[in-house]
């Protein structure tokens, strides 16, 4: 993983997209263009504190002279949504990364369908803009509780139009969308992509088991749930040195391998954001405990988050 360009963007514009989300743009004071943002793809804001949160671009992707991000207030949260509500104004000077996108449309799809919970919306708006710009053929389906408190909807509108489904969880005649709507076996060339909530998204998942490998896709914003985990000791080898480190219950693999000066590349910290990920093996007898929403199966065979991901036994990581 190679560690992505960091640059100082002013804050050019905030407002209020819904009660409690704000949307902020971002520019350079010099530079007309930023790199260009794909479908789907986030930025890391640095915090003064050091801590760093990922953020969904929510603009239209073909325009890189601006990053766009929606921010939805947690007041429980890890404290990072407060700091951007209290904190940037327009005028602002915030170090953020160039964008990286673990949350792609597929190519050579015939068909896309989106499903947004909420703050979801905001991947899943730059997908819907991408490609209503490109023609191609897709559906978005954006779950919310009242169009009051739903962010972006008048661009959605303006981009989408019949092809946006409004769903609505609260008012006077609720119409929530029923995952099971989504066909059992969809036409070859149709890709399936959801962001929102862990009950969405397993509703979802749930919905599409029968669907084709590959042609599912999800984003998480918050780490994975497993309340009842108890972590335990394991070996962890480093493959360029032949040195063994130890990782305690109570540590990360990642807080190991920072103690022992490896400057190893991270971000979240809770296994959303992938910028940890490398390469592993494991001997016959160990397994590797994934515990990120980063990855896809198909990578977990040989790649593993050390930030929250853990063994059983000994894993030799590609370091
Ligand atoms: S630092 Fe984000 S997944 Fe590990």
């Amino acid at each position: 993983m190679t560690p992505r360009l960091i640059m100082k963007l002013e804050v050019s514009a905030v407002a209020d997209a819904a009660p409690g989300v704000r949307v902020l743009t971002f520019r350079h004071r010099l530079r007309p263009t930023l790199p260009k943002p794909e479908p789907g793809a986030h930025v890391d804001l640095h915090l003064p504190d050091g801590r760093v949160r990922q953020y969904s671009l929510c603009g239209d992707p073909a325009d890189a002279t601006r990053y766009t991000i929606a921010v939805k207030l947690e007041p429980e949260g890890r404290g990072g949504s407060r700091w951007v509500h209290q904190q940037l104004q327009p005028g602002a000077v915030v170090p953020v990364s160039a964008p990286r996108n673990n949350f792609r449309l597929a190519e050579g799809a015939r068909q896309h369908v989106l499903v947004a919970g909420g703050i979801g919306i905001t991947p899943i708006a730059a997908m819907a803009r991408h490609l209503a710009r490109c023609g191609e053929a897709f559906e978005l389906h954006y779950c919310v509780r009242d169009e009051a408190s739903a962010p972006l909807l008048p661009e959605l509108r303006a981009a989408c139009g019949t092809r946006l489904h409004l769903w609505r969880s609260g008012g006077d005649v609720p119409s929530r969308f029923d995952p099971h709507r989504l066909s059992p076996l969809p036409q070859p060339g149709t890709h399936l992509y959801c962001c929102g909530p862990h009950r969405l998204v397993d509703a979802v998942l749930a919905a599409s088991a029968g669907w084709p490998a590959g042609s599912v896709h999800v984003e998480h914003f918050a780490p994975l749930y497993d309340a009842g985990f108890v972590p335990e000791a394991f070996q962890l080898g480093i493959a360029s040195t032949g040195a063994t480190l130890e990782v305690p219950a109570g540590r990360s693999a990642l807080d190991v391998l920072r103690e022992h000066g490896f400057m190893h590349p991270s971000s979240c910290g809770i296994g959303v954001c992938g910028a940890c990920e490398c390469g592993y093996r494991v001997a016959d007898g160990s397994t590797v405990i994934h515990r990120d929403v980063a990855i896809d199966d198909t990578a977990r065979v040989h790649r593993m988050t050390p930030c929250v991901s853990r063994a059983r036994g000994r894993v030799l990581l590609d370091l």
